[in-house]
């Protein structure tokens, strides 16, 4: 597939990258000092993992980094998005730091630096040290401030190579599908003790972000949401209130005190004072410190009506206006990406935005002579790329696009039979092979990749 000519007037200077997490790709679970975390111990729990799969070994990318960074050049990527397990940095979450931890990042970023590609990390991409979840969790406020503490840590010994910096990957997903749903680790089921996580994470990317600016003058820092662009099913008054309850729930909850308007006062309301925590005077300036973009992850949309059974949101999911579904059983809906986009900036002080993470789990086949051809990841993308350039014309500030994911991976309670790759992982051998879609990606990023160090690239 050609890129369209939709596509292929980004504005110069356009971020171009592929994004990873650690607990996914990473493997070596057990080696060089690495503690347990929530993920290590939720996927040895039977019955959580499909397959009861585990990422003990994963993309064993521990020990094939340099590969991956050469995988990464080939795709002409000009960021590279990963996460920094917490667990190998402090093992106990709280205390020692694990040296060997902080040399693999180091190797790491050195290796893309040299390779030409913008390293930016994630502090928090679901795995806790299981030793702070036997202590509360994100529930306890003093997760938080081992956070900072470990946020430190990884910005005194790596801010001088790293300078863009992303607090936590999509807090919502920690707090209700880690404490609430229980289909992500720890895999507690109280909302009261969701909602207790969220006020939790978001301290802690509060305290972080002073933390990081303290170290590193001259840092961009931000956190990743997955805003939900929400849909009422019918115009009528009570699916269009479901819906802004549900944005309420899935969007307002965050943004409104990280951009300094405090707790939105009628979801404070609705799930009243047994579930929300106690709030400090001082806790809404923490959460509000300044950031410097704003990361959105992108894959489909939420269309609800109004059900007043289904508490204690009133909200019921209805079908989407289109059958085109991903193996994930999300409805590609890139008109969403676009609304969703246009919003936030419209009703938040972001700044600069950046996509962080979009992109499509289908059923690939094995490599037949080196060529995985996988046709619908490829039209996912380019009328996703297409959604957020008609964005960028309705006045977003959009300026870089990262792609789920750099190469298949550990896809949490799903294992490993969801493939979002660009490369393709055969989990026996570890041999990777570019799909096509990574081979039509390579040529997006190529044709507008704004040469750095000179051009020498
Ligand atoms: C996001 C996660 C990422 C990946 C994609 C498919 O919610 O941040 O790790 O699992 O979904």
């Amino acid at each position: 597939m050609q890129v369209p000519e939709s596509i292929s007037n980004f504005p110069a200077g356009f971020l171009w990258g592929a994004a990873t997490a650690a607990y996914q790709i990473e493997g070596a679970a057990g080696e060089d000092g690495r503690g347990e975390s929530i993920w290590d111990r939720f996927s040895h729990t039977p019955g959580k993992v499909v397959n009861g799969d585990t990422g003990d070994v994963a993309c064993d990318h521990y020990h094939r980094w340099r590969t991956d960074v050469a995988l990464m050049k080939a795709l002409n990527l000009g960021a590279y998005r990963f996460s920094i397990a917490w667990s190998r940095i402090v093992p106990d979450g709280r205390g020692g730091v694990n040296e060997a931890g902080l040399t693999f990042y180091e190797r790491l970023v050195d290796a893309l630096l040299a390779a030409g590609i913008t390293p930016w990390a994630t502090l928090y991409h679901w795995d806790l040290p299981q030793p702070l979840e036997d202590a509360g969790g994100w529930p306890n406020r003093a997760t938080a401030d081992a956070f900072a503490e470990y946020a430190n840590v990884v910005s005194r010994r790596l801010g001088d190579r790293i300078k863009h910096w992303i607090t936590l990957n999509e807090p919502w997903c920690s707090a209700f599908l880690g404490y609430w749903t229980g289909e992500h680790a720890p895999g507690r089921t109280s909302f009261a003790d969701a909602i207790h996580a969220t006020h939790g994470l978001l301290l802690a990317h509060g305290q972080a972000t002073t933390v990081l600016r303290q170290n590193v003058p001259d840092a961009r820092i931000g956190i990743v949401l997955n805003p939900s662009q929400v849909y009422p099913a019918t115009d009528s008054e009570l699916d269009r209130a479901a819906a802004y309850r549900q944005d309420g729930f899935a969007n307002r909850w965050f943004l409104d005190p990280l951009y300094g308007r405090g707790y939105p006062t009628d979801m404070l309301a609705l799930y009243g004072p047994n579930v929300v925590p106690e709030i400090l005077p001082t806790d809404l300036e923490v959460i509000a410190a300044p950031t410097d973009f704003l990361g959105v992850n992108y894959y489909s949309s939420s269309f609800v009506r109004d059900d007043p059974q289904n508490r204690p949101l009133g909200v019921r999911h209805g079908p989407a206006p289109t059958d085109e579904k991903t193996a994930m059983g999300w409805a590609v809906y890139p008109q969403g990406f676009t609304d969703l986009l246009v919003r936030l900036a419209r009703d938040y002080p972001t700044g600069p935005l950046y996509v962080t993470e979009n992109g499509a789990a289908y059923p690939d086949e094995a490599p037949i002579n080196g060529r995985v051809a996988d046709p619908l990841r490829t039209s996912y993308y380019a009328r996703h790329l297409a959604a957020a350039r008609a964005a960028i014309d309705a006045g977003a500030p959009l300026q870089g696009y990262f792609a789920w994911s750099l190469m298949d991976n550990f896809e949490w309670a799903f294992g490993y039979t969801r493939r979002f790759g660009l490369i393709y992982v055969d989990y026996a051998t570890q041999e990777r092979t570019i799909k096509d879609s990574g081979k039509w990606y390579a040529g997006v990023g190529g044709r507008f990749f704004t040469p750095r160090n000179g051009g020498s690239r």
